[in-house]
């Protein structure tokens, strides 16, 4: 009997899959078909699959063509599987066309013309008209993004607004943008969703207008300095049934999420304490160490410290205390510690510009503890520890280059579900709020 294997995610099964799948199975007797798991998806940048694994499983069990399906669920797996499995043909479509010739030690290796006109991506794109993106400011972050956005599928940057044209034209013109705008109103009119990246202040005033003009929002960190602002966006956000949401890059990459539920899963016992770091070198001309209002170590870093701690403990803290160094020339806080006291736990954050310290992440319980090294807010990698040594876990996740696809794909599945995460709204409202907190005084500063 000749047995021949096959992978694919097979997101909404087409006639160009069916395709492939009979002549696969032509070629043999038996055909077994790898479909990839929602991780292993996530893990080698397919992150717009729209169909769960077990429907994708089922669709290609209803077409008669396989007689056997395993779960490709890591790099390196087709080996094993054809191995475990006796294969003696490895078929896969012409896209692939030399990528697979590493397994010809293992069988023989066919690539079958693909059908041509049709994919799951063209599918997924038909079902939800692309969402036309619309940049708000063009600095660094902004400059970013872009590359970024084209790993999301769904989604084209069209346009960049600034209040200076000559910047807004650069920066269209270096990333190929079909238009850039200072005027805010008619730019507004030329897209269907915002990305928010310039500076903090104006967050407020830019997220406010496009909601109100019927536009989604996708806001840089900190999304506001106060819990009444955040309030009132989210409220506006439903008013006008827009979706709204703090670009945290973190809370939205699958490591990152896999440590979350892991650490209350009760693994470790009861979470007694979080300490979050996160510091940064900058050159000291740049604008978050010069302006003392919207600059600084607290205002431009803690949402990372801040979303670990929220998410691990809640926002039942009874207590938060800050202490700052501020820089002796320009009275911007450079680096600062902050303490917040829950019932049955503590936490504290550390955030630092111009000071560089480990950027670790450690989570302890009553029966063992996380640690994440830096940079944890890109999680890649978390380890369990116990007692004994030999009862450690250690977890691989990947995160891609700058994560900003995370927070896009995040946001482009609310917008087509056409509802926001309630959790995230909280989590935006209550990081306001501990800004808010930290603004308006109830902090101890050493400096001039
Ligand atoms: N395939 C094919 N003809 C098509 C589409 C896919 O022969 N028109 C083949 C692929 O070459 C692969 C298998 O079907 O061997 C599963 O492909 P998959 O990546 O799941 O489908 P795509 O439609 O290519 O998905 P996407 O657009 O998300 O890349």
């Amino acid at each position: 009997m000749t047995k021949v294997i096959t992978y694919g995610t097979f997101d909404l099964l087409h006639y160009g899959h069916v395709n492939l799948l009979k002549r696969a199975k032509a070629l043999g007797d038996y055909l077994i078909v790898g479909v990839t798991s929602e991780n292993y998806d996530r893990y080698r940048g397919k992150l717009n699959v729209q169909q769960s694994l077990a429907e994708r499983m089922q669709n290609v069990l209803n077409t008669g063509l396989a007689d056997e399906i395993v779960v490709e669920e890591y790099e390196g797996q087709k080996i094993d599987d054809i191995t475990r499995l006796h294969a003696d043909i490895f078929a896969i479509g012409s896209d692939w066309v030399g990528r697979f010739d590493y397994l010809k030690e293992y069988c023989q290796v066919v690539y079958l013309e693909r059908t041509r006109g049709i994919s799951s991506t063209e599918l997924r794109d038909r079902q939800h008209p692309q969402i036309q993106l619309g940049v708000v400011g063009s600095g660094r972050i902004a400059n970013r993004f872009i590359p970024e956005s084209k790993f999301v599928s769904g989604v084209t940057v069209e346009g960049v607004y600034n209040p200076r044209s000559a910047s807004a034209e650069a920066f269209s013109q270096r990333h190929e943008l079909a238009f850039y705008s200072d005027d805010y109103d008619k730019f507004l009119k030329q897209v269907t969703a915002v990305y928010i990246a310039s500076p903090h202040e104006t967050h407020y005033g830019y997220a406010k207008r496009a909601l109100q003009a019927g536009k989604h929002v996708l806001c840089e960190k900190p999304m506001v300095f106060t819990k009444n602002e955040a309030e009132k966006l989210f409220e506006i956000a439903r008013e006008n049934n827009m979706i709204l949401m703090e670009a945290i890059k973190t809370a939205y990459c699958p490591g990152f999420r896999r440590l979350v539920s892991c650490a209350k899963s009760g693994k470790i016992g009861r979470i007694v304490s979080v300490d979050a770091a996160f510091t940064k070198l900058v050159p000291p001309h740049v604008r978050e160490m010069q302006d003392s209002e919207s600059g600084g170590s607290v205002t431009e870093l803690a949402t990372y410290p801040l979303l670990a701690i929220l998410q691990l403990l809640g926002s039942n803290y009874k207590h938060a205390q800050f202490y700052s160094l501020l820089d002796q020339k320009t009275g911007v806080d450079v680096f600062t510690q902050m303490h917040l006291q829950y019932p049955e736990a503590l936490a504290t954050a550390k955030v630092g510009l111009g000071v560089k310290s480990e950027g670790s992440l450690v989570i302890a319980g009553t029966r063992g503890y996380i640690y994440v090294p830096a940079p944890w807010w890109k999680t890649e990698y978390f380890e369990l520890r116990f007692e004994n040594l030999n009862e450690a876990e250690k977890n691989f996740y990947k995160f891609s280059e700058e994560g900003l696809r995370y927070e896009l794909t995040e946001f482009l599945t609310r917008i087509t579900e056409g509802r926001m995460d309630e959790g995230a709204c909280k989590l935006s409202v209550d990081i306001a709020g501990i800004m808010e907190e930290y603004r308006q005084g109830h902090v101890v500063k050493i400096g001039p």
